[in-house]
């Protein structure tokens, strides 16, 4: 038995939970937008062809925005080829999937797709093979009331409100040499600045993302951030990072550690833009976007999936445990601790593609099992975030000293709900003595299984445990 001790209470107040911590990520990838999220003639699917089933689950799930429409399809893509009639829309090869794009889902689909998902759009502007103007082009569409060639054309093309996406990427991993388009830190960095300050002229509301690394595992991690920000520290708003945890070949002790990897590269985020901040003699902050981030079991990827050029072919469907539950809660967990940095992130990806739901093409759509971690918490986490590190013995991993218990907690002062999130890094059971006598609330103790996480919501209404 594992035994650990934490104390919930307001004055340890790390920042407010920012509903957008609890986003997720659709890609023209695999089968994630085509008999994913996306199926026209599909019993389930409406006139629109959006499957019913599918934005059931998602209401289910909560994700509160979702990136769109890549990833490494982003660094390709041509946004005009996705809006206008249906019929006229040109079939394209896809370079970053190795596949056959047909177009008949593009921006506008997607933004009515998200009203009826009850989730805000975030956008990523191609700055692989394309530049400022078509940038601010997009922009114009989706965010100019009307009067103008572009605007004119979406209200044409069915949608006379603007809209009014306000989290815009500035392209996708462009730190990675598979990137499409990618390039050194001081091309993107300009590059990523011009487009910045001309998309903040057309619309001074949204707000900007920066490419920062695909993964801490990158050689030129930190680097990347400080030379990208030197150019563009002013226009933007956050900077992103990408992390992702392949099991294989891992003890369970080693993989779950994985997220103490997470806490420490989003502090060598905050702290190299800080330094670019105190170089520029700015006082500004910016955030960090955990744009894309999940399990993903990448050591099984097979080549043979992209031998050819197919529509729609299945890519990265990968089968979660209770394992990689438990690992989704833990990051989860390690992003609400940062939620005073981090105020953007998206669980990659939503359907199909390393996701929580799965569709079978005309057949069903189910959850995996790391749905439930995200549905619970996402579904729990108001107010603000409260830093509740367990006392608790630690285990030595490649990625240090890692406790063998892991805590997060949010409290809502308006209606005093407390949502406490505990995971459970050991393979014996655990025992946690939780001391929330600063809320008011009596002292009690959580059981934990071995190898697990679990949300209680202690309070007079729900009593400890629940
Ligand atoms: O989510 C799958 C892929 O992973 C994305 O396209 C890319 O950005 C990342 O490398």
């Amino acid at each position: 038995m594992t035994r650990a001790s934490l104390t919930v209470d307001p004055a340890a107040r790390v920042g407010p939970v920012d509903r957008r911590l609890f986003g997720s990520f659709v890609e023209h990838m695999g089968r994630c937008v085509h008999t994913g999220i996306f199926e026209p003639g599909h019993p389930a699917a409406d006139e629109r062809g959006f499957r019913a089933d599918v934005l059931d689950l998602i209401r289910e799930l909560g994700p509160s925005m979702i990136r769109y429409p890549g990833g490494n399809f982003v660094s390709g893509y041509r946004w005009e080829d996705g809006v206008g009639p249906v019929a006229e829309r040109p079939r394209r090869l896809d370079l970053a999937w190795h596949a056959v794009e047909p177009n008949t889902f593009g921006t506008d689909e997607f933004v009515a797709w998200c009203r009826a998902a009850a989730v805000e759009p975030m956008l990523a502007v191609n700055l692989g093979t394309r530049g400022v103007q078509e940038a601010v082009d997009l922009l114009e569409y989706c965010n100019h009331p009307g009067g103008t060639r572009l605007s004119d054309q979406r209200r044409a093309n069915g949608s006379p409100d603007p809209h009014d996406v306000r989290v815009w990427c500035l392209g996708n991993e462009m730190d990675g040499p598979w990137q499409i388009g990618h390039r050194s830190a001081a091309e993107y960095g300009a590059l990523a600045g011009r487009t910045a300050r001309a998309m903040k002229m057309l619309d001074p509301r949204i707000e900007l993302v920066a490419c920062g690394s695909s993964n801490s595992g990158m050689p030129t991690f930190g680097a990347w951030e400080a030379t990208v920000l030197e150019h563009c520290y002013d226009a933007v708003d956050h900077v992103s990072l990408h992390s992702y945890y392949d099991p294989t070949g891992k003890s369970v002790g080693e993989f779950l550690a994985g997220a103490a990897d997470l806490d420490r590269a989003i502090d060598a985020v905050v702290a190299t833009a800080d330094h670019v901040g105190a170089r520029l003699r700015s006082r500004r902050r910016l955030g960090v976007s955990v744009d894309e981030w999940n399990v993903w079991y990448y050591s099984a990827w097979d080549p043979e999936a992209v031998a050819e050029w197919r529509e729609a072919g299945p890519l990265i469907e990968d089968t979660y445990d209770d394992v990689d539950a438990t690992m989704v809660a833990s990051l989860l967990v390690t992003l609400l601790r940062h939620a005073d940095r981090v105020h953007l992130a998206c669980l990659a990806q939503l359907v199909n593609v390393i996701a929580p739901i799965r569709t079978e093409p005309g057949g069903r759509a189910w959850k995996q099992s790391i749905f439930e971690p995200f549905a619970a918490i996402a579904g729990a986490a108001r107010g603000d975030v409260l830093d509740v590190r367990p006392r608790v013995a630690t285990y030595e991993s490649e990625s240090g000293d890692v406790p063998l218990v892991d805590a997060t907690a949010t409290y809502d002062e308006a209606s005093g709900a407390v949502a406490l999130v505990l995971v459970n890094r050991s393979t014996e059971p655990a025992e946690v003595a939780v001391d929330a006598r600063a809320l008011g609330l009596a002292t009690f103790d959580v059981r934990l299984d071995p190898v697990s996480w679990r949300l209680v919501r202690p309070g007079p209404a729900a009593p400890p445990g629940s």
